[in-house]
């Protein structure tokens, strides 16, 4: 694996893959990887000549209250995952290359990214967008492959990549949840083991719902009633969302008859945590 620091040579790299008439894959991470980074990398792997993985922890998308500074960093413990499981370049810029002094261009899909974390986190999209855009003209990969994890993102840079007719195809890979069911995310490592086990309301609540969808409850008011309660009977948690909308629009659906994300932010201690499933309403 070939580790990469500059824009420079990265677009050199990238575009001599291009040249030879291979497909490139890219993963988009800030580090701190775990296995539902790692699923995305095999999936890469399975479907692309050449896969590229990206480290940057990206400050523009951390509001000034936010976790910028404690933020997980394990380069070297990263660095020999992606090279045990055969990624072809890691590309691990610094904040001045990525945003040298001076920088005033940000990407912004406008109403998408005003909704569930968006909504929580005022400024957190446009600097999700903004990084993806630049690291698509870097590496201007074929597929790119983010987690289910992060419904909202997945929204936002689709909308992206269909509004600016982007070349890339997006690959959306499930959600990969510990043995207990506690959806995996680098913030996990922030938990005390207290705190682990309360986390564990956000996949019980998403359950509830599931299950009361299963029974027939297709009304989304009373079935968000019901994620809201299940939140409530862990005390230590504290409910920032919990949403049932449809997964390209981010709009509420007053109803899942048609199938819907159902989407839940909480915090745990200081931790902000989310997790989402998407429903399906079998036929009546
Ligand atoms: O999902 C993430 O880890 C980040 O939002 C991303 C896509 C790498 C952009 O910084």
């Amino acid at each position: 694996m070939k580790r990469i620091a500059t824009i420079a040579e990265m677009k050199a790299a990238c575009r001599q893959v291009a040249r030879t008439g291979k497909t490139l894959g890219f993963v988009a991470t800030m580090g701190a990887l775990h296995e539902g980074h790692l699923s995305l990398v095999r999936a890469s792997e399975s479907r692309c000549d050449v896969t590229a993985v990206s480290i940057f922890v990206n400050p523009l998308q951390f509001g000034p209250a936010e976790d910028l500074d404690k933020y997980p960093r394990t380069l070297e413990r990263d660095a020999a995952l992606l090279e045990q499981l055969g990624a072809d370049f890691l590309f691990m810029p610094g904040v001045e290359e990525m945003y040298p002094q001076g920088a005033q261009t940000y990407v912004l899909v406008e109403d998408l990214s005003n909704r569930l974390d968006g909504a929580s986190r005022p400024g957190h999209f446009r600097g999700v967008a903004t990084v993806v855009t630049k690291l698509f003209e870097i590496v201007r990969p074929n597929f790119a492959f983010f987690g289910q994890k992060d419904a909202a993102q997945v929204a936002v840079l689709r909308k992206l990549v269909n509004d600016l007719d982007m070349d890339v195809e997006i690959v959306v890979c499930p959600i990969v949840r510990e043995k207990d069911g506690l959806a995996m995310s680098s913030r996990n490592a922030y938990l005390t083991s207290e705190q682990r086990q309360q986390a564990l309301v956000l996949h019980r609540s998403l359950l509830r719902v599931q299950t009361a969808v299963e029974q027939g409850e297709h009304d989304s008011a009373k079935l968000i009633e019901i994620g809201k309660q299940a939140i409530t009977e862990e005390a230590r948690a504290r409910l920032d969302y919990f949403a049932i909308v449809d997964p390209d629009t981010l709009d509420s659906v007053a109803d899942v008859s048609r199938g819907a994300l159902v989407a839940v932010a909480a915090y745990v201690g200081a931790t902000r945590l989310i997790d989402n499933i998407l429903v399906t309403a079998s036929p009546q």
